[in-house]
């Protein structure tokens, strides 16, 4: 729905893995949009990859988008654990809690972008490009 309002037509993807993210993506493009090919301004970013790096992400992402295009990040929740000590927080998520707080921070400061975080899911924070 988001992409249909928005009449997204180029998006890229960071983080595949069974592809449905993708292939959703794909479904809500009209007949000339297109999927990835880098060197091209895009209308959407979606990012679910290795958590770490999503401020890595971020600086590639926002280069790419247009400015009125939109960059997501998914799990900016995590879980709900970046509102936890670390030390309750489950082994399997402790890894990715600091990054994805400093991500959150990041993003909120940052002044290219006006930020809207969904709580849907595990949290998917989007990000549009305003310069
Ligand atoms: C949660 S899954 C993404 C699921 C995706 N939304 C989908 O529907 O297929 C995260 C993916 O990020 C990939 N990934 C991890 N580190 C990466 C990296 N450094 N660069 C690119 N992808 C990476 C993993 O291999 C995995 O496929």
């Amino acid at each position: 729905m988001l992409l249909k309002l928005m009449n997204a037509k180029k998006t890229l993807e960071i983080g595949v893995f069974t592809g449905y993210s993708l292939l959703t993506t794909a479904l809500a493009l009209p007949h000339d949009g297109q999927e990835g090919k880098l060197k091209m301004e895009f209308d959407f970013v979606f990012v679910d990859a290795d958590k770490p790096n999503y401020i890595n992400y971020h600086e590639q992402a926002i280069k790419l988008v247009k400015v009125g295009g939109v960059i997501a990040y998914d799990n900016t929740l995590w879980y709900g654990s970046v509102v936890s000590n670390e030390e309750e927080v489950p082994e399997r998520l402790r890894a990715s809690q600091k990054p994805i707080i400093e991500l959150n921070k990041y993003l909120a400061s940052d002044p290219r972008i006006e930020i809207a975080q969904i709580s849907i899911g595990d949290g998917v924070t989007l990000c549009r490009r305003v310069l």
